[in-house]
């Protein structure tokens, strides 16, 4: 921390709150609020005379209420800068002042209550999000009497009561009455590791088993009359000298017992605590007493993780933590270009784990400042001004924030920050978006080549590349033998598949179509498989009141390891086929004809070599050509392929 505050090219905003990100990669802009200390951190010498006179005692939150501060104070020993604040909440009132016994005791005249918020705009490149975590509240478990019995502490406040700048300034004692204690308990896994999401999370909280280990240790070296005892279920000691910790600990007498407590009780004169517990080894109800019980709590997502979240366009895990790209080949980057996360803010990890990842992510993000040029995907979207109403639903759904639009204006697509999943153009009601290489003519194409001939024996089939495509090719690569009848149209993303698709497949005489895609949190593109959902809910409705059986359009979610998921969805689509007859299929045809409008495609040159405008992704550059084959080509003047054609031109 010290070297972070002095390292010349580091900026450290201390008692600052980042409120606002725009932009997108090496183009980020930051709104920051710094709020004010209160005192002058240059001219503060933490002399301390400020906090002999402030009345306002109130719980020390880092020492996780075990000891007091003042309303002025160092929120923790190591505190950077190194100076006192004013804590606007505790103080007795800064405006009109109450009290400013501070101010008259400060020699140096650093108090100021006149200091305000100030807004703070930065230009960024990259961002790295590391929001860290918190732990899990033990309170609704009500057998272990977290809250109700004073000597059962957290891990955490168990920390705080050992270390030696801690609330006891490194001297071991209990709660209740500061005297140390020579029986103390661990119980494991609270909070994690349950199905019952009142009793916590189903994850494991990677850290507990060997924070306890160590607890453990530390006792023994210390404190080496104390009897420890650990209830676990199993013990995690995965990692370099982690199993040798445990050993080292088992060999020193600490007792390991397998088995939870199921109830844990006080006696009211010694407030010491009997604990009952079923051990599973050797299968017998134990009773045990102890001076001090430490409950080894979970890790949850840090308060502000979901906040941050939406602001910088993450994806994030079912455990509310934030998602990486890809767990084994991208871990520290995020779907969002530029925006790289590192410690718990991914998952509960440990300092080792925190440190290393941390530095991936500044190493992944100065390999990108480095650079003066960031290449994209060739798959990203494009706007056609012709038929665009300028409505603006294609920024309003796009999960990166990559549509630049401003009322009554046509939308700009921020190719550096398009990651090309589609749902703009699936959202498009008029044609006015088409993807780059997954264009609304090729899945037309696709769709009329598999129906042209028997269809009703084909199951339209989209996929999304990521999940359910790989899915399909796990089923493949395993041997699993499942009907053939679906034709499988790939796409970036389910998010892609507009619903005229749907309506095109059974207008051509689709028995049954399938759309499918990762899992709803696992979706590649952060949440745009909400708007799949949300699509296919629109579109089941109406094939109930068009009188078509909405069975017929299905909804699948696969994972790329899910190979059997993806032979049981076959076989379940080739029920659905076979249950469909001809006259059902020619009665759908019929009734779509009647009712529906199809949408318009994306506009197309009349004919070959018709006259047209052209536009360069790279460099912008607009041209009036002819529309050939070689119109998607080359810019004339950067010669680059990324060029789209605009309108026709007269
Ligand atoms: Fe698979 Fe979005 S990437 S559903």
């Amino acid at each position: 921390m010290m070297d972070v505050g002095r390292h010349p090219r580091i900026e450290l905003m201390t008692n600052a709150v980042l409120e606002d990100v725009t932009g997108y990669v090496g183009n980020f802009k930051a709104r920051i609020r710094k709020k004010p200390r209160y005192v002058d951190e240059d001219q503060c010498t933490t002399c301390g005379d400020c906090v002999a006179v402030c009345p306002v005692v109130v719980p020390d939150e880092f020492q996780m209420g075990l000891s007091s501060r003042r309303a002025i104070y160092i929120p923790f020993p190591q505190a950077v800068p190194s100076a006192y604040v004013v804590s606007a909440e505790d103080c007795l009132g800064r405006n009109p002042i109450a009290c400013g016994k501070c101010i008259e005791s400060c020699e140096k005249k650093c108090i100021n209550f006149d200091q305000e918020d100030a807004l703070i705009d930065i230009d960024i490149g990259a961002i790295i999000v590391a929001t860290g975590m918190d732990i899990y509240d033990p309170t609704a478990l009500d057998e272990y009497g977290y809250t109700r019995f004073v000597n059962v502490v957290t891990s955490l406040e168990f920390e705080r009561l050992i270390s030696t700048g801690g609330a006891l300034g490194g001297h071991l004692g209990r709660p209740s009455d500061k005297k140390r204690p020579l029986r103390i308990g661990y119980v494991q896994c609270v909070g994690s590791r349950t199905q019952d999401p009142d009793r916590g999370n189903p994850y494991c909280s990677n850290i507990c088993c060997m924070n306890s280990i160590k607890g453990a240790q530390y006792l023994i070296d210390n404190y080496p009359d104390t009897d420890v005892t650990i209830f676990y279920t199993d013990i995690r000691a995965f990692g370099k000298g982690f199993e040798e910790l445990l050993m080292r600990t088992r060999g020193h007498g600490v007792r390991y017992l397998r088995g939870l407590p199921g109830e844990v009780r006080e006696d009211p004169h010694s407030k010491n605590l009997w604990v009952t517990v079923e051990n599973t080894t050797e299968k017998r109800l134990e009773k045990c007493e102890f001076d001090m019980l430490v409950l080894a709590v979970g890790a949850v997502p840090a308060v502000d993780t979901e906040f941050v979240r939406q602001m910088v366009s993450l994806s994030k895990s079912p455990g509310g933590f934030l998602k990486e790209a890809h767990a084994k080949l991208r871990p520290v980057d995020t779907p969002t270009k530029g925006v790289y996360i590192a410690g718990a803010a991914e998952s509960p990890k440990d300092v080792r784990e925190s440190v290393t990842q941390a530095s991936a992510a500044s190493s992944r993000a100065s390999i990108l400042l480095q650079k003066n040029h960031f290449a994209v995907e060739a798959i990203t979207a494009v706007v056609y001004e012709e038929p665009c109403t300028r409505c603006g639903q294609c920024a309003n759904v796009c999960p990166y924030g990559a549509i630049a639009w401003e009322k009554k204006q046509i939308p700009q697509i921020i190719s550096a920050a398009c990651a090309g999943c589609g749902t703009c153009a699936a959202e498009c009601k008029f044609g006015a978006i088409e993807m780059r290489h997954f264009s609304d003519q090729a899945i037309y194409a696709q769709i009329e080549a598999i129906l042209e001939e028997n269809c009703q024996e084909k199951i339209v089939t989209f996929a999304c590349n990521w999940c359910s495509y790989a899915g399909a090719d796990t089923a493949g690569l395993s041997r699993m033998a499942y009907p053939p009848h679906a034709f499988i149209i790939r796409t970036m993303c389910s998010g892609r598949v507009h619903p005229e698709f749907v309506w095109y497949a059974f207008q051509k005489g689709a028995p049954v179509v399938l759309v499918s895609g990762c899992h709803y949190v696992d979706c590649h593109y952060i949440d745009a498989n909400r708007s799949t959902v949300r699509r296919i809910d629109g579109l089941w409705d109406k094939l109930i009141k068009m009188g078509i059986r909405p069975e017929r359009l299905m909804l699948e979610w696969c994972s790329a390891a899910e190979g059997g998921r993806w032979q049981t969805i076959m076989q379940e689509a080739e029920k659905k086929r076979q249950s469909v007859t001809s006259e059902e299929i020619e009665l759908t045809r019929a009734e779509l004809s009647k009712v529906r409008v199809p949408r318009p495609r994306n506009p197309k040159p009349a004919d070959e070599n018709s006259a047209a405008q052209f536009h360069c992704h790279r460099c912008d550059q607009l041209w009036d050509g002819r529309f050939n084959v070689e119109w998607e080509r080359i810019c004339p003047n950067c010669r680059s392929n990324s060029v789209h054609w605009l309108r026709p031109s007269h």
